[in-house]
């Protein structure tokens, strides 16, 4: 009875509905917020560059996200296809994080140092030009577009104000160190980094092709 009052009351469902959801939600997000294994930096990972983070930057602007995902899971095919699986450790420095899900080109939590940079700024102005199948579209623009004085340390502010510990003196020299460097520059040095952080778990090192 009280089963169809409530079914047949649209205010009545919309509100407990949602306590319901908050209540799923709760026990599912609140133990993982003090859960010490997914809000540690997993060891041996190094901060971003003034590079890489602008490099993440154009990641972003860019969306790439809209095709590749940076999350190994933990299945048997995706370990070997791209390496050690994906931990929460590795991402408490990166917001937003870029899991992801949509994968129409592959995971790129391991792509740094599977090709070189040159590769990278190839088939980043013309991906068909390495990868003749490719429907990757190309992005020749950033080959010509610089930062300005200022857009980094920005940046490198921004994060620091939401955990990331860059010291001030990276941030202080963060305009000379991306001067003269290109957009492009920068997104490979974004992908180069993107690896696991040393040292390798001894189980997942073995299951490397
Ligand atoms: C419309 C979907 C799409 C978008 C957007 C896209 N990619 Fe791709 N990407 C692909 C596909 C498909 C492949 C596989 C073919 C190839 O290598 O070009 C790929 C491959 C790659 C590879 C090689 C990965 C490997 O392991 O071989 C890298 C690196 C890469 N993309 C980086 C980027 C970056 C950086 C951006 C944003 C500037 C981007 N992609 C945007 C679809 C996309």
């Amino acid at each position: 009875m009280k089963h169809e009052f409530i079914e047949k009351n649209v205010g009545w469902l919309a509100v407990l509905t949602a306590v319901a959801i908050s209540f799923g939600g709760l026990v599912e997000i609140v133990p993982l917020m003090n859960d010490k294994s997914a809000i540690t930096a997993q060891p041996g990972m190094p901060v971003r560059t003034a590079l890489e983070v602008a490099g993440r930057e154009v990641y972003l602007r860019e969306g790439c996200y809209g095709c590749h995902s940076q999350m190994v899971r933990t299945l048997a095919e995706e370990v070997l296809r791209y390496g050690p699986a994906s931990t929460a450790g590795e991402s408490v420095w990166d917001h937003p994080f870029q899991w992801g899900s949509k994968r129409t080109g592959p995971d790129l939590a391991r792509v740094g140092g599977r090709y070189n940079d040159e590769w990278h700024r190839i088939h980043l102005n013309n991906p068909r030009d390495v990868v003749p199948e490719s429907n990757m579209p190309g992005y020749p623009w950033l080959a010509e577009q610089g930062f300005e004085a200022g857009e980094v340390p920005a940046m490198m502010r921004a994060l620091k104000r939401v955990g990331v510990p860059f010291d001030d003196a990276a941030i202080a020299k963060a305009d000379a160190d991306v001067a003269g460097k290109t957009k492009a520059d920068a997104l490979i040095a974004f992908m180069q980094s993107l690896r696991f952080p040393k040292p390798l778990p001894v189980a997942t090192a073995e299951a490397r092709p």
